[in-house]
């Protein structure tokens, strides 16, 4: 049996409290279904291993995690002590960089019996996979601050979309909304006001679109694109999005789906050269931490695609139809309405897979 190494990176608040149930769930599919798996934990990246060390993760972080075949990641953040800018740029952004784990894949479901805060929706109206540029665009650390402290200060920061860069999401999307019964990719733009890189993702986007024929394939502006989301989610199949419209996408759609502790992803490195991350769409939620009532279903369901990308379908779909179950007639998270505890829910799902 072929043994898959992974890297447990829980992180900090609620990342440590959905990790165990996420590994639970995990555990109980590789159980299930043959699968080898060696966990190997790690203290960072974390902001209390900032704290200490006066950076997120050592140095040689890169050569430490870059034999593992995926890492399983909470959420960083804890923005009393570390400014987020300097927690998220010292980890996660770095590990999407460095690992050029350039598509985000975030899976956006209404399932049944989650309350859903759109009227008239039902199971299925919403269905769809957020496809989000995750290595450049908007998030870019060109630019810099200048005249400091003088009447002429200023910042100035640069958003960067390179071809290869743009046609690889792009690339992506389109042959994932192949896979899909309704071949339908919708494209977020705002060429309107955003005159130099906007009217070029559209470009790329009908240059690419020339390859897959069979494809509808559209584009809406991201203001009326959002509204369209809670007005007629039942429009979307397959979004594409820059770096910063896929992240804020990428909670709208869970919201109106119900709630974001339920929203896995998956930061992709689809050709294999390094390792890919899977970790829920939420981040570190502070103001829940401590409590043992943070939603695991999005840390379970990331173990899911996991699984999946790992080459393990079956297992992936069992986990998934296991959240479901639970979902319907199991306990719940406050978040959803219920009382039960992260643990609760986590071992639930687990005794169902
Ligand atoms: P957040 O996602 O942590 O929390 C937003 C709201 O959703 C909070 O009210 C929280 O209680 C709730 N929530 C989130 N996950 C939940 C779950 N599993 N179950 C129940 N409720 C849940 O976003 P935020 O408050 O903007 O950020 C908090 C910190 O997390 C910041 O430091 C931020 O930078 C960081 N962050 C990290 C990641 C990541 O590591 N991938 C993602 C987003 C935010
Ligand atoms: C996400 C998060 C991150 C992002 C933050 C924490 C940097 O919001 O994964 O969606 O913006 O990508
Ligand atoms: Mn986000």
């Amino acid at each position: 049996m072929k043994v898959h190494k992974i890297a447990v990176l829980a992180g900090d608040g609620i990342g440590k409290e959905v990790m165990p149930e996420g590994i639970r769930a995990v555990e109980a599919a590789a159980k299930r279904f043959n699968i080898g798996i060696e966990w190997t934990t790690f203290e960072w990246p974390s902001c209390e291993y900032y704290l200490e060390h006066g950076k997120m993760m050592p140095d040689d972080w890169k050569e430490q995690l870059n034999g593992y075949d995926a890492l399983f990641f909470g959420a960083v953040g804890w923005p009393d002590t570390v400014p987020d800018h300097v927690s998220l740029w010292g980890s996660l952004l770095k590990f999407r960089r460095q690992f050029d784990q350039y598509i985000n894949l975030r899976p956006v479901r209404l399932l049944p019996g989650v309350p859903c805060p759109l009227a008239n929706k039902k199971p299925g109206d919403i269905d769809m996979y957020i496809v989000r540029e995750n290595t450049e665009g908007e998030y870019s650390s060109v630019g810099g601050r200048m005249f400091e402290g003088t009447d002429r200060e200023f910042v100035l920061q640069e958003a960067i979309f390179t071809r290869t860069g743009v046609d690889r999401v792009l690339k992506f999307a389109f042959e994932l909304a192949q896979k899909r019964p309704k071949k339908h990719l919708t494209s977020a733009t705002k060429s309107n006001g955003i005159s130099i890189s906007m009217p070029y993702w559209d470009e790329r986007v009908d240059a690419m679109g020339l390859n897959y024929p069979e494809i509808k394939h559209d584009k809406y502006h991201i203001d009326i694109l959002a509204a369209r989301f809670v007005l007629s989610p039942e429009r979307f199949d397959v979004v594409v999005a820059s770096n910063l419209f896929g992240d804020i996408l990428s909670d709208l759609g869970p919201a109106c789906a119900g709630t974001i502790g339920i929203a896995p992803s998956a930061n992709l490195n689809p050709e294999r050269r390094f390792p890919s991350l899977f970790e829920p769409v939420h981040g570190s939620a502070p103001d829940i931490y401590g409590q043992n009532i943070a939603n695991p279903i999005a840390m379970i369901w990331c173990g899911a695609m996991m699984l999946d990308f790992l080459g393990y379908t079956e297992a992936h779909d069992a986990m998934v139809s296991a959240v479901e179950r639970c979902l319907v007639d199991g306990p719940r998270t406050p978040d959803m309405g219920g009382t039960a505890s992260t643990t609760e829910v986590g071992m639930a799902i687990a005794a169902i897979i």
